[in-house]
C-alpha cells in the first residue's frame, strides 16, 4: 500500500495576496475556486495536467486562529484496495475519519497524533468542477460506489471523463 504525494492545503489570510504569489512568481494555474462551508473559499492550483491541484488555498485564516496555516495533506493510492486497506488500518487505530467524495476522488480525512489534517484518496474515473463534497458510504462494494458516485456528481458543472480534462489541462499548461 504505497502513498504517493498528491498536495497540501493551506489556510490563508490574504487570498489575494497568496494567489497573485502562486501563479506570478511561481507559475501555479487556478484550476477552480469557490465557496464551502462555513463561510470559507477555497482555490485549487496545480502545474501538472494529473493533479486538479498541487496545492490549495482556503480563507479566510483568522488572525487569532491556531499558528499553523497547514489545512491538511494529502496522498493519493493507485487502487481501492488500497484505500480499503488504509480506512482498515485507521479503524484499528481507533481514529475517528470522515469519507468524503469530491466526485473526482474517494478520500477520507483524518488527523495525525499531532492534530495535522492528513487525506488519503483514490481517484475516480471522472473530473468535475470543484469544490464539491459528499460523505460516500465505505460499505459499498466497488461498483455500489462507482454507480453511486456516477449518480450523485453527474449533473454538476463539467462532469466527464478524467482522460478528456487531463488532456485539456496539458493543453493549457503548454501556453505558460
Ligand atoms: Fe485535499
Amino acid at each position: 500500500m504505497a502513498l504517493s504525494w498528491s498536495h497540501s492545503v493551506l489556510v490563508a489570510k490574504d487570498m489575494d495576496q497568496m494567489k497573485d504569489f502562486y501563479t506570478r512568481v511561481l507559475g501555479f494555474q487556478i484550476t477552480d475556486e469557490g465557496p464551502i462551508p462555513d463561510d470559507r473559499y477555497i482555490v485549487f492550483l496545480s502545474q501538472q495536467a494529473d493533479e486538479h491541484h498541487q496545492l490549495g488555498l482556503i480563507g479566510p485564516r483568522e488572525n487569532d486562529g491556531p499558528p499553523t496555516t497547514l489545512a491538511h495533506l494529502a496522498f493519493r493510492v493507485e487502487t481501492m484496495a488500497e484505500l480499503r486497506g488504509f480506512i482498515k488500518k485507521v479503524e484499528e487505530e481507533g481514529v475517528g475519519y470522515r469519507p468524503t467524495s469530491h466526485g473526482n476522488t474517494w478520500s477520507i480525512y483524518f488527523q495525525d497524533p499531532e492534530g495535522n489534517g492528513i487525506e488519503i484518496f483514490h481517484n475516480t474515473p471522472w473530473h468535475v468542477q470543484q469544490p464539491q463534497g459528499k460523505i460516500w458510504d465505505t460499505s459499498l462494494e466497488d461498483a455500489e460506489l462507482l454507480a453511486w458516485t456516477e449518480c450523485t456528481f453527474k449533473n454538476e458543472p463539467l462532469f466527464g471523463p478524467r482522460m478528456d480534462y487531463e488532456a485539456q489541462r496539458e493543453i493549457e499548461l503548454s501556453k505558460i
